[in-house]
């Protein structure tokens, strides 16, 4: 299965994806996610993200698109993209480089919610740098405060998560990616529309249940 996952910042599409590509056996593709590798790298593609990724503005459309049409193409099977097209003009050329590998996208799931559900959703997330598993200090608690469940050490919190960040990245996902919704419903791509502000399995199962339909 091939999956677009939509949504603002913080609206959980990496929380999601991680159960959708258990259950569907597909690749995860994170924009984010491979940005975060190549910084931690300190490539050349990390150092030249470094400034918007902290300003929580889009990195240019040249760099993601080269980006993830080739993490696309290293895969064999199925994928997830997640945070990838953000753009009208990512998701332009996302469907001309589907188009000529003879591939195509099977749905976009669409996951909806209110800005004010989202800020503290957010600023609470503290990941893992080792393992990058993801927390909430209030919603998936770790076992222990501030301590990754697998042993890697101490919870950190996202530079881009912090109050005055956030505040910009929802503003630019008005302003530029909220729009791609709108160019996937003008070339007739299948959208699950998902209510997002509701408890983690209640999300997956709304998801779940659309996909198996497709699946089937
Ligand atoms: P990226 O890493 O893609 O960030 P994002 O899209 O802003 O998404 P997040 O990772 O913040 O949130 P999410 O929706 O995955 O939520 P999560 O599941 O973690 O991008 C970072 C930056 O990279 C961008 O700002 C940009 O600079 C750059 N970039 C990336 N892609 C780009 C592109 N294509 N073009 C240009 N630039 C690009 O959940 C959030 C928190 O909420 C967690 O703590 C989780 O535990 C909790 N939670 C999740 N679901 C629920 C729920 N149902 N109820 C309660 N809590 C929940």
């Amino acid at each position: 299965m091939r999956l677009i996952l939509l949504g603002p910042p913080g609206a959980g599409k990496g929380t999601q994806c991680k159960r959708i590509i258990e259950r569907y056996k597909a690749a995860h593709l994170s924009s984010g996610d491979i940005l975060r590798a190549e910084r931690k790298a300190g490539s050349d593609l990390g150092q030249k993200a470094q400034s918007f990724m902290d300003s929580g503005g889009l990195v240019p459309d040249d760099v993601i698109i080269g980006m993830m049409i080739g993490a696309m193409t290293r895969q064999a099977g199925g994928y997830v993209l997640d945070g990838f097209p953000r753009t009208t003009v990512q998701g332009q050329e996302l469907d001309k480089a589907l188009a000529s590998a003879g591939e195509k996208i099977d749905a976009i799931v669409n996951l909806q919610i209110d800005d004010a559900v989202i800020e503290p959703r957010m600023t609470g997330r503290r990941s893992c740098p080792v393992c990058g598993a993801v927390y909430h200090i209030e919603n998936l608690k770790p076992k222990v405060d501030g301590q990754c469940d697998k042993g890697c050490g101490e919870l950190v919190q996202r530079p881009d998560d912090k109050p005055e960040v956030v505040e910009n990245r929802l503003k630019i996902y008005h302003e530029q990616t909220a729009e791609v919704v709108g160019y996937y419903e003008s070339t007739g791509a299948t959208i699950i529309n998902i209510n997002a502000d509701q408890d983690i399995d209640k999300v997956s199962a709304d998801v779940i249940e659309q996909l198996d339909k497709l699946d089937a």
